[in-house]
């Protein structure tokens, strides 16, 4: 007993254990604002692009809980299905379907609207919570540079084909998951394809930015209609998102960094609270062009309130997204 009770006291068990406990308060903080308020969805129609995993998975499954009918909109169908098959199984809800979308292909996103409008007649969130980040220089299937093709793109493309759907449904949502990382872009007017040079983490920071200036952009344009957009930044989660970026898969981030990083990282469930928040917080009915962060509005930065690089983006945006198969 003695010999236990010494053991229990000696300084390697002691620092291990006030270690521990510290890690676990520290990751515990790191989690942020969480919607904690209860509503009941039924009866509501929702979509959540790259719903297969990380935030967005985690963002419909909170949602089908609530009562929602989710379209998890995917571009593998295979990783959808399993993740749909968990959700319903985990939430109850059988009204939570895997429909194919390819951000990354124009006539993808048209044939998944047509395939949506065919269903349902109702849209009263749509959550555009798919990215792509540090991608090698890459073009997609219409010949854009990825991450401002998926991220931006595909979104600006999927989001004004479904307007009139949402317009029907008012009051009526769209989120937008943008990134702190907005922070760090500018809108490359001169070269906005990154053709004459091509950096990942300037491209990937170039499509957040896009993200906020669409939504504010559509903020103004859909006064009056019931439909409201905001964007946020999820925090820094968990999720594969770093699985284009070369050095996140070195031994020396995987064994070491990712480890010593572990406690400053959010769950991808606390990641989804701020879209959770922004898609149903009755509070935000009437608020729009907005930009949130742990569940509470935040600035944003100076390049996201140029509304002349706001008009020029989005003049752009129509012209390539108006492009025919
Ligand atoms: N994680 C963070 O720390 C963080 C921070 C700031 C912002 N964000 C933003 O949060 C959002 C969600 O990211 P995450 O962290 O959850 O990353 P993730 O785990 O990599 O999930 C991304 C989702 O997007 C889907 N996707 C990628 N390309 C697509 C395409 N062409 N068409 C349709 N879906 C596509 C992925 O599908 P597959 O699985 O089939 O590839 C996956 O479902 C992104 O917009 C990201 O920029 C994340």
């Amino acid at each position: 007993m003695c010999i236990f009770i010494d053991c229990l006291l000696c300084p390697t068990v002691i620092w291990s254990a006030v270690i521990g406990i510290g890690v676990y308060f520290l990751k515990d903080y790191m989690q942020g604002g969480q919607f904690t308020k209860e509503t009941n969805e039924t009866g509501k129609v929702v979509i959540v692009t790259g719903a297969n995993t990380g935030i967005g998975k985690e963002t419909a499954k909170e949602l089908a809980r609530r009562g929602a009918t989710v379209y998890m909109a995917c571009r593998d169908m295979t990783r959808c299905e399993i993740a749909r098959l968990e959700i319903v199984k985990e939430t109850n809800n059988q009204n939570v379907f895997s429909r194919e979308l390819d951000l990354s292909s124009l006539a993808s996103i048209r044939k998944f609207v047509a395939g949506f409008k065919a269903e349902q007649q109702k849209l009263h969130v749509l959550i555009n919570n798919a990215g792509v980040m540090r991608c090698p220089k890459t073009l997609t299937k219409d010949g854009f540079e990825i991450q401002l093709g998926v991220n931006h793109m595909g979104h600006f493309l999927l989001t004004n084909l479904l307007l009139d759907v949402l317009k029907k449904s008012a009051p009526s949502r769209i989120v937008v998951v943008s990134s702190l990382a907005h922070t760090r872009g500018a809108i490359n007017v001169d070269d906005l394809n990154s053709e004459k040079s091509y950096d990942e983490g300037s491209a990937y920071s170039q499509s957040k930015l896009a993200n906020v200036l669409f939504t504010r952009e559509l903020a103004k344009r859909l006064e009056g209609t019931g439909v409201t957009v905001n964007a946020l930044h999820p925090g820094v989660v968990d999720t594969e998102l770093a699985r284009n970026w070369k050095f996140f898969q070195t031994n020396f981030v995987k064994y070491f960094l990712k480890p010593m990083l572990w406690p400053l990282l959010k769950t991808p469930k606390s990641g989804a609270q701020t879209s959770i928040y922004a898609a149903l917080d009755p509070d935000l009915v009437n608020v729009s062009g907005q930009y949130f962060s742990d569940c509470k509005p935040k600035e944003v930065a100076p390049a996201a309130k140029d509304e002349k690089v706001g008009k020029f983006l989005w003049a752009e945006s129509e012209k390539w997204t108006s492009k025919s198969d």
